[in-house]
């Protein structure tokens, strides 16, 4: 099978054929996703996906590690992007570089990093280290405390404009896509219109290159509360919990293992160990 690369992407763009992308935390969750989608990010998601945490400001580089070289060995075809977490850079360009590299020496293809205007020299830094970059605008969750919660942006003129400005600027500076979180579908579709490289919207429209949606979120993984851009495909909290008591169920009536599951002694030897 021939892996996803970058150019793959960008002709994906110019061809008008969408591109899919989900997120990935270990190699159960790759293998599920890696013949299906074009993209795998190891999203910091994670923080809240898997590790309990409210929002993804506690994801720290060697929980991204971690997690990206568990989906590193399943050897992916999909193309896999690492997020840089919260103060993986922001602290200088050294700092940046080294993280961002780590990513790529542990098997990942390209990093993703949230942030406009204030993040363009960081870009530009990784770029010219032959490290691709995808950018992230709008909702942006490592802003949370700065939003006042996961809310939608863009609505506002100002704000409408100088997130085109941040995307133009993230283009020229390098990125080879970019991700457009929680903003209107008028905003991502004229984005997506004037930029070159494609955009992968989430809470953005449908008129973007590409879609991404959480694993977990796609298949119902996640309890309780749904933000309104998720469509569940399958109730899998559910499903896996219900599958999962009527083996507890077995256990507990005896019914399982039975004749199938379980191993036996040679012919004979049983009632040597009888007596
Ligand atoms: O961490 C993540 O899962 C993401 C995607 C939702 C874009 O950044
Ligand atoms: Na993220």
């Amino acid at each position: 099978v021939e892996r996803v690369t970058i150019p793959v992407l960008q002709q994906c763009k110019e061809e008008r054929r969408r591109i899919v992308m989900t997120t990935a935390y270990d190699a159960v969750t790759a293998r599920i996703a890696d013949p299906i989608v074009d993209v795998i990010l190891i999203g910091d998601s994670v923080g809240n996906v898997c590790l309990g945490f409210d929002n993804t400001l506690p994801v720290s580089m060697a929980m991204m590690n971690h997690h990206l070289d568990a989906v590193a060995r399943t050897r992916a075809r999909a193309l896999l992007v690492a997020d840089m977490p919260f103060l993986s850079f922001h602290l200088g360009i050294e700092e940046t570089i080294r993280n961002a590299g780590g990513f790529l020496q542990r098997g990942a293809a390209a990093v993703k990093l949230e942030g406009g205007a204030k993040r363009i020299e960081m870009v530009r830094a990784l770029v010219d280290c032959e490290i691709p970059v995808m950018g992230h605008l709008g909702l942006t969750p490592q802003s949370v405390n700065v939003m006042g919660g996961f809310k939608v942006q863009g609505r506002k003129a100002d704000d409408a404009l100088r997130l085109l400005d941040d995307a133009h600027r993230l283009q020229e500076a390098g990125c080879f896509a970019l991700v457009l979180e929680g903003v209107p579908a008028e905003l991502a579709a004229r984005a997506t219109e004037f930029l070159t490289i494609p955009t992968i919207g989430i809470g953005a429209g449908p008129n973007c290159s590409g879609q991404v949606l959480v694993f977990h979120d796609v298949l119902g993984l996640t309890e309780g509360h749904r933000p309104k851009f998720v469509r569940a495909y399958a109730e899998g909290f559910q499903l896996l919990q219900e599958a999962l008591s009527r083996w507890a169920a077995d256990v507990r009536s005896g019914v399982f293992p039975g004749p199938k599951e379980s191993y036996r002694l040679p012919e004979g030897l049983a009632e040597t160990i009888a007596t």
